[in-house]
């Protein structure tokens, strides 16, 4: 028995992953708790939350892992993988660079993660369409020959969040 008292049928863990600042935390705290907050403070070590979602009238427990884009802050990688059944690889669609170090975070990911792990490729930040460095097709064609989903979203609107958790938990269901 979980929250509420209520029956849990799947507990489901998900890694966030990609460079400081893309807006990890953000995204769980907008997914977890419909919160956000723009002077989000740089992660250190390891962080979790979790929420309950409903697939065909079964109840999946959602375990979200957040750890720190910065090498010196980050958890004990094989400690954090263990166990993880999907992933959201996440860059800043404003900072060329996050989507250019996504080949590094996939490689430590196919490293150390199970081989069937749900991957999702996330560009965070569209409500800064002004700054855009990343154009969506680039990243979407980039992700189907790597066999991941794509998704643009945006923490700060709460735009795509709930999809882009969900496309990674119903594709585990
Ligand atoms: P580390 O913990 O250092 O790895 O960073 P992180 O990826 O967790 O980034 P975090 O969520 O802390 O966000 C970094 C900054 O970007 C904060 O100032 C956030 O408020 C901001 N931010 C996050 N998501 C968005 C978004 O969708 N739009 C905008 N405009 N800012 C965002
Ligand atoms: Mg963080």
């Amino acid at each position: 028995y979980g929250d509420y008292n209520q029956k849990i049928d799947y507990v489901f863990k998900i890694v966030l992953i990609g460079d400081s600042a893309v807006g990890k935390s953000q995204l769980l705290n907008r997914f977890a708790r419909n919160e956000f907050t723009l002077d989000s403070k740089a992660t250190i070590g390891v962080e979790f939350q979790t929420k309950t979602i409903t697939i065909d009238h079964k109840t999946i427990k959602a375990q979200i892992w957040d750890t720190a884009g910065q090498e010196r802050y980050r958890a004990v990688t094989s400690a954090y993988y263990r166990g993880a059944l999907g992933a959201m690889l996440v860059y800043d669609v404003t900072k060329r660079p996050t989507f250019d170090h996504i080949a590094r975070w996939l490689e430590e990911l196919r490293s150390h993660a199970d081989n069937n792990i749900v991957i999702i490729l996330v560009g965070n930040k569209t409500d800064l369409g002004t700054l855009r460095t990343v154009f969506a097709e680039d990243a979407k064609e980039y992700a189907e020959r790597e066999g991941m989903f794509f998704l643009e979203t945006s923490a700060l609107e709460a735009t795509n969040v709930e999809s882009a958790f969900l496309t990674v938990l119903t594709e585990i269901y």
